[in-house]
């Protein structure tokens, strides 16, 4: 992922969600930015409108982007939109949503899914919420149970799962693929799932999507983080081997599970969820 990319990522997994807290803590090594408002827009404008002629309109993809990146660049339109009051990229995301939504499946399309629920927070289109809970449904069924941790078993898997990993149980990981004999949890499949699951309980009230955001986070609090409290990428379900891609730190993990944090924050009133992204001195 490019530089720029990965501050894109990064800038919008942090989140615009209804009733959540954007204030920066104070605590926050780089709390402030010199830079106003206006020109903030103008940067993102700028790097939004040089994306655009790169689209093809068939396909609703970026040249030069992968299929996941191709999907945050509409989760980053709508953004802009909400953020700014305007509907500048409502055509465009609209469409590109549309000629997509009936393929968003894990794990990218987590990624799509998202921006389905932010088109619909900057448009309040409701076709945007149901293609958004449409991917949650079906994510739904590679989440890991309690009972499937405890049973040691997965409807959709054919091997045995560990019921724990380092004595905790497993229960919360999100599978990162489909395939019946894939082991892996990935924290960005869980990270994905969670903040979907906070963002949808925020706007709908509907207690199975905080449930479902609980369960996930407490995954990967539970097991994928560093000593530095940045978020790490695999465990491999079979044998708990934990990874990281070329022992890289991806940075969407931690960006993804503290936009997540922050939604839950604002859903469940309980400030644990804030404390694990705001350190007290
Ligand atoms: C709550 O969400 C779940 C999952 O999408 C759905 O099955 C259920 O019907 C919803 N409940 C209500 C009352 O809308």
């Amino acid at each position: 992922m490019s530089i720029f990319l990965r501050f894109l990522t990064l800038s919008f997994a942090l989140g615009f969600a209804f009733a959540q807290d954007f204030g920066v803590p104070s605590s926050w090594r780089k709390p402030s930015t010199s830079r106003s408002y206006n020109e903030r827009v103008s940067i993102a404008r700028k790097a939004i409108d040089a994306m655009v002629p790169q689209m093809d309109p068939s396909s609703a993809q970026f040249n030069g982007l992968s299929l996941w990146q191709s999907g945050n660049v509409f989760g980053s339109m709508a953004s802009f939109d909400y953020i700014t009051g305007s509907h500048v990229y409502k055509d465009i995301v609209m469409k590109g949503l549309k000629t997509m939504h009936n393929r968003f499946r894990p794990d990218d399309w987590e990624w799509w899914a998202t921006s389905a629920f932010y088109a619909y927070k900057a448009y309040g289109d409701s076709t945007h919420l149901s293609y958004a809970i449409s991917t949650w449904q079906y994510v739904s069924e590679y989440v890991i149970s309690p009972k499937d941790a405890a049973s040691g078993s997965h409807s959709r898997k054919s091997f045995s799962l560990a019921t724990t990993c380092d004595g905790k149980t497993m229960a919360g990981g999100v599978f990162w693929q489909t395939l019946p004999d894939s082991p892996v949890v990935n924290s960005i499949t869980t990270g994905e799932y969670m903040t979907l699951s906070a963002l949808l309980a925020e706007a709908t009230g509907n207690s199975t999507y905080t449930k479902a955001a609980i369960l996930t986070a407490q995954w990967i609090e539970n097991h994928n983080i560093n000593l530095e409290n940045l978020v790490l990428d695999t465990i491999d379900s079979y044998t708990c081997t934990k990874g990281q891609p070329n022992n890289m730190m991806l940075t969407y993990n931690s960006g993804k599970y503290l936009e997540g944090l922050s939604v839950l924050t604002d859903v469940t009133g309980n400030n644990f969820w804030r404390s694990l992204y705001v350190f007290q001195p």
